[in-house]
């Protein structure tokens, strides 16, 4: 989607439409957040880019939020700033504005991504980290075999990390971040060992893959993934997932610094 839509989302996805409930099921995990805080280093004024309702804002001292959904803005909850009115391709801010920067589950539904992310780079000094999916990987999970017309919508959607290493510039390295079994945050593949979730409407609607399938595929999945618990045959095959603390799926976290601070960081290691 080009143009923004009536409450204003700018991305691939209409958050008007599907975008009231996700608050109840997309709450930030803790161990994530550690990974994000981890990412952002001592960097205390962040950009958040495509802030949603402020989830994992906590990693940082001091969060100026991005966000172009009315929706999306209108649950954050009142402990956190409001988000400016904006979008990843077109940032209001000043050259080195800030010394670190996020973007969260976002960077697949942007317009364009390599200006987007050019633009994160032009506003931070210090580190960017994208939290995303690797699509090289997405359709390694067993959801592919009960709607395998989500992850290939997933596949066609995310970026590839090295496109966006390249776009971010200076050096980047990328991590697995492994997800936990009771994880709060429910993307898809947060419910790795909890399949009953998935058979929950509102939890699909919160994953915006879900709204590029029609209700055929949705139905077919039920049916499916519900006999297959009914009989055993989902536990046969995939049970061992109920107890595994954790699955590295395809999350990743990037994380870039440009030359100078890497090269600064390491003069002031040698000092
Ligand atoms: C899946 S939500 C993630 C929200 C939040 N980061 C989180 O982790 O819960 C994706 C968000 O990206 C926003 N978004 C989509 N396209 C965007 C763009 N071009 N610029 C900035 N944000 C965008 C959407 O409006 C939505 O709030």
């Amino acid at each position: 989607m080009d143009v923004r839509s009536s409450d204003g989302s700018a991305g691939d996805v209409d958050y008007g439409g599907i975008g009231t409930g996700y608050v109840n099921y997309r709450r930030p995990d803790p161990r994530i957040a550690q990974v994000i805080a981890d990412a952002l280093g001592d960097a205390r004024k962040v950009v958040n880019v495509g802030a949603g309702a402020g989830s994992y804002e906590s990693a940082a001292p001091a969060v100026t939020a991005v966000e172009p959904s009315e929706t999306m803005r209108a649950q954050r909850s009142t402990g956190l700033p409001r988000a400016v009115d904006a979008v990843a391709e077109n940032l209001p801010f000043a050259d080195g504005e800030f010394d670190g920067a996020m973007t969260l589950f976002s960077v697949h539904q942007w317009s364009d991504v390599d200006v987007g992310l050019r633009e994160m780079r032009r506003v931070t000094r210090g580190p960017v980290a994208v939290l995303t999916c690797d699509p090289a990987l997405v359709r390694d999970f067993w959801l592919y075999e009960y709607a395998p017309e989500v992850l290939d919508t997933e596949a066609r959607r995310y970026p590839a990390i090295g496109t966006m290493a390249e776009a971010l510039g200076g050096a980047a390295s990328v991590r697995a971040v492994p997800i936990p079994l009771d994880c709060t945050d429910g993307f898809n593949e947060a419910y790795y060992g909890r399949p009953e979730m998935l058979l929950d409407p509102a939890a699909r609607q919160a994953c915006s893959a879900w709204s590029f399938v029609d209700d055929g595929v949705r139905e077919r999945f039920t049916e499916r993934l519900r006999a297959d618990l009914d009989s055993g045959a989902w536990d046969a095959r995939f049970g061992h997932l109920r107890s595994r603390p954790y699955y590295e799926g395809s999350l990743v976290i990037v994380r870039a610094t440009p030359h100078e601070a890497q090269e600064q960081g390491q003069a002031r290691g040698q000092a």
